[in-house]
């Protein structure tokens, strides 16, 4: 969860994406609260719905404009709200991964030119070093949420803000948020020993649609590389596990004449789809915003990030927008295969994380998109557990995939067929090319 999708909207926060929502009150309705956690009880009430469920890890963001409301004045209320929320998972033995900073930004940095701005490293380091002074007891930390999504979003095309759009301001919040998160890194290994300290970073795979052209290859892995990649090479020294967010991945097609432009993928990679033209198959458009369920790409990423980098890997996001959750099961069983499988492989998976637990605030789509495996009615507050979540609780109480069980249990007809195949494909597969056309 990240704090600016689960907060809602009570108590004082000046960030960036406040003055955007107030510039832009379509996004949403006046009487949606969202799950309100800033709001004593409801991140208890939902972790206590976490324990139900089996859960032993969740991953939650600070937001730093309530911790630093103004520069250089620190919120001991905030402070103390976050310490409630962290005493109550350890309570419930649910382990905390923080993550330091999920896109937004206070509104005074932002007034200083954002990821832009040099000054936003020491000031970042001096954020880090209060929350690291506070809360000693978390040991798995993120310092930034998918800088790629953020400088394409933010820097290249204007969906998040700061909508300061041009090459030059891209280069820099990209070379910016590597040497913040650098600095972020020695003050958590220093001031928390043990500390486990890396980014959540955004992989979506892309792949030749025919790996026998070479240029094709090549297009694809340099689309990689530019789109991810190279995020993790910048950092590859200050980091101690990979944060891997996982939604989908998609086939590259070099011939140019037969694009398509799509722009109702997913709304924080409309430039890779102009751009790259991705290649969607009809049939696998599952999500309810157009992303096709490729397992098989997740099983190759993980093998290649293990082959690069030889680093631990935690899943820090994996799942789907699925409001009426026809889905959802089939894609959280696919994906543990998936992570399953390449563990039998030998890469070294330390934790699987599903996003999200509850529905939160999806940035520019509003409450108009469904990823939590539990339902909030965004006005109400009303929590309803989805039958997704019933799965995932047996997989988590079973400490494994009884495949067979929970084929016969959760699925049927077509949907069962498709796991079925999928699942031994994903089974039987040894090495290269796991990708299921
Ligand atoms: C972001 C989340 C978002 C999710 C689903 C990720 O890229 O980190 O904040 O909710 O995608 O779109």
């Amino acid at each position: 969860m990240a704090s600016f999708q689960v907060e809602g909207n009570s108590g004082k926060r000046n960030c960036d994406w406040d003055v955007f929502l107030r510039e832009h009150p379509e996004i949403i309705e006046p009487n949606q609260v969202g799950p309100e956690w800033w709001k004593k009880g409801k991140a208890e009430g939902d972790i206590d719905l976490m324990k139900g469920l089996g859960m032993q890890t969740q991953r939650l963001s600070f937001e730093w404009a309530r911790i630093e409301p103004e520069e250089h004045r620190i919120s001991h209320e905030a402070l103390k709200r976050y310490r409630e929320i962290i005493d109550h998972l350890h309570k419930k033995k649910i382990r905390p991964i923080v993550t330091l900073n999920h896109y937004t930004l206070p509104e005074w940095i932002a007034k200083k030119g954002s990821w832009e701005n040099p000054k936003i490293i020491d000031a970042f380091a001096k954020y880090v070093s209060v929350v690291a002074h506070e809360f000693g007891d978390v040991k798995i930390w993120l310092t930034l949420n998918e800088p790629g999504v953020l400088v394409e979003s933010g820097y290249l095309l204007p969906f998040f803000p700061p909508q300061h759009i041009g090459l030059i301001s891209a280069i820099r919040a990209h070379r910016h948020m590597l040497q913040a998160h650098k600095k972020a890194y020695w003050i958590l290994k220093r001031m928390i020993p043990h500390a486990h300290v890396s980014m959540a970073f955004d992989f979506r795979w892309y792949r030749p649609q025919n790996p026998h052209d070479p240029f094709e290859t090549l297009y694809a892995n340099l689309v990689d590389y530019f789109d991810s990649l190279n995020y993790v090479d910048g950092v590859k020294d200050t980091i101690d596990f990979i944060g891997c967010n996982f939604y989908a991945g998609y086939f590259l097609n070099l011939n140019l004449l037969k694009f398509k432009f799509r722009l109702h993928g997913p709304q924080t990679a409309p430039l890779r789809t102009i751009l790259f033209g991705e290649v969607r198959k009809p049939h696998a458009y599952i999500s309810d915003v157009g992303a096709p369920i490729v397992s098989g790409f997740f099983l190759e990423l993980l093998q290649f990030l293990a082959k690069r980098y030889h680093k631990p890997i935690i899943i820090t996001e994996n799942g789907i927008a699925d409001r009426r959750d026809i889905h959802r099961g089939f894609y959280i069983l696919v994906h543990l295969v998936a992570v399953w499988r390449a563990i039998q492989l030998g890469v070294d998976v330390r934790q699987y994380l599903v996003w999200s637990t509850v529905d939160n605030l999806e940035w520019l789509e509003g409450y108009r998109e469904d990823f939590g495996i539990v339902h909030v009615d965004q006005v109400s507050g009303k929590r309803t557990v989805r039958k997704s979540a019933h799965l995932y609780r047996d997989i988590i109480s079973a400490r494994g995939i009884h495949i067979k069980k929970l084929l016969s249990e959760y699925f049927e007809g077509e949907q069962k067929e498709r796991a079925e195949t999928l699942i031994h494909h994903l089974l039987t597969h040894h090495g290269k090319a796991a990708v299921e056309k």
